[in-house]
């Protein structure tokens, strides 16, 4: 089988590679193909993949080319995990949401919808592309941000596409390591939209266990989430870390003018792991890799693409349509929980309506990111407008135009239409 990486010379890539190398039992691949127009990353990172799968035994070939059609040939799964305008658009996203007293963010509010309308149009290039040249009923896996957004627009243009993020597979291997036990014997009633979820049980061996989790381990609950423990256990149900973004909105803002930029720090991550990736001897992910954000992704992407492949009706967490699951939300609204995945693609595992709790929330947020892939279809500073109305997170006219304005001054390069 062969798998091509779109944006395959980020610094993810080995994390990708260590997975396929390690779970090579898992999964069959013939072919790792990188593509990314930045050929001098290209050309560490590629060779690295080479040694990596060399050194586990695996027997697939690792390539790499800055020619998008060719690397997308004949391939069975694309994965697209780009960056438009590196972290230096990212540092943007994060700080210009601030000068209005609004929280800065890649995902999350005013610096998500920026990334959002650079995004979406080049991820609709890319599918349009492996739609031309890929093999058949090729699948598009995203873990381009934001996730739900951008697998809203390629459901919506008609692709094959499922969103994957490391959220859910990161609680469960915490709590799974937390509790000494192997991941496999806990799961997650995962419920929400990609960055806006909660989990509203936790089963190990097939057993609620959360009242204990939330009385016994309160410092792992609190690591994970980075939300008080008191708070969570009023809650009874526990918050990714993108909840802090809401419920503790001002202090969190008070904290961001304060500290270093996330893009600043992982700018500086990037250039020793790029140094480190240089380095001919090297054929294992550098340690240096655990300082991003992104642990698990491999697994995660490796267990979906088995399921997929393997017609295994396994259950993996993942972004899909809703499909009349949350009664509040469109259909066509991309929503975040479990699915059982077979070669036809993942459907949800029926469930519970969210709680009022959080339902509004979700209900809100969703009808945001309609509002974004409105706008990042067809442009317009009225379009960016109404959607940044739209977000709970801004709500208010003068806020939501001075966005506007201070978003398009920003993004004008990568902005066509602007
Ligand atoms: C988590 C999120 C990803 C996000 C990453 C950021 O893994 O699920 O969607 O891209 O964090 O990590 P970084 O190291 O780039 O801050
Ligand atoms: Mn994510």
């Amino acid at each position: 089988m062969k798998i091509a990486v779109v944006g395959g010379g980020s610094t993810y890539t080995p994390e990708l590679v260590d997975g396929l190398a390690r779970m090579r039992g898992t999964l069959e691949v013939s072919e790792l193909v990188l593509i990314d127009p930045a050929a001098g990353r290209l050309a560490d990172i590629g060779p690295l993949g080479r040694r990596m799968f060399a050194r586990e035994g695996h027997p697939g070939a690792v390539t790499w080319t800055t020619e998008l059609e060719a690397g997308l040939a004949g391939a069975q799964f694309v994965l697209i995990q780009l960056r438009i305008g590196g972290q230096a658009a990212r540092l943007s996203d994060e700080t210009f949401p601030l000068a209005c007293g609004c929280v800065g963010q890649e995902t999350t509010g005013a610096g998500g919808l920026a990334k959002a309308l650079r995004t979406v149009p080049e991820v609709l290039r890319i599918a349009a592309k492996a739609r031309e040249l890929a093999a058949p009923g090729a699948w598009l896996v995203d873990f381009t941000n934001p996730v739900g957004i951008v697998t809203r627009a390629l459901l919506d243009a008609g692709h094959r596409a499922v969103g994957l993020c490391n959220v859910a597979i990161g609680f469960q291997r915490a709590i799974a390591a937390g509790l000494g036990v192997p991941a496999h014997r806990i799961s997650l009633d995962h419920v929400g939209l990609n960055h806006l979820s909660w989990e509203r049980s936790v089963r190990l061996d097939g057993t609620d266990i959360l009242p204990s989790l939330l009385a016994e381990h309160g410092a792992l609950i609190e690591r994970q989430t980075k939300l008080p423990i008191e708070l969570i256990r009023r809650l009874g149900v526990i918050p990714s870390y993108y909840l802090r973004y809401y419920y503790q909105h001002d202090p969190v803002v008070a904290e961001l003018l304060e500290s270093v930029p996330r893009a600043t720090q992982v700018a500086e991550v990037e250039r020793e792991l790029l140094a480190r990736y240089a380095d001919s001897t090297l054929d294992t992910k550098p340690e240096e890799l655990r300082r991003r954000g992104g642990a698990f992704y491999s697994e995660a992407a490796v267990e979906l693409l088995a399921a997929l492949h393997g017609d295994t009706g396994e259950v993996r967490t993942v972004n899909l349509r809703n499909h009349g699951l949350f009664p509040t939300l469109p259909g066509e609204a991309v929503i975040e929980v479990p699915a059982r995945v077979t070669a036809s693609g993942p459907v949800a595992v029926p469930t519970a309506p969210p709680d009022p709790l959080y339902a509004g929330l979700v209900t809100h947020v969703a009808a945001y990111e309609e509002l974004a892939v409105e706008a990042a279809l067809h442009g317009g500073r009225e379009r960016v407008f109404r959607a940044l109305l739209a977000h709970p997170l801004v709500g208010q006219a003068h806020l939501a135009d001075r966005l506007t304005d201070d978003l398009l001054a920003a993004n004008r390069d990568h902005l066509a239409w602007a």
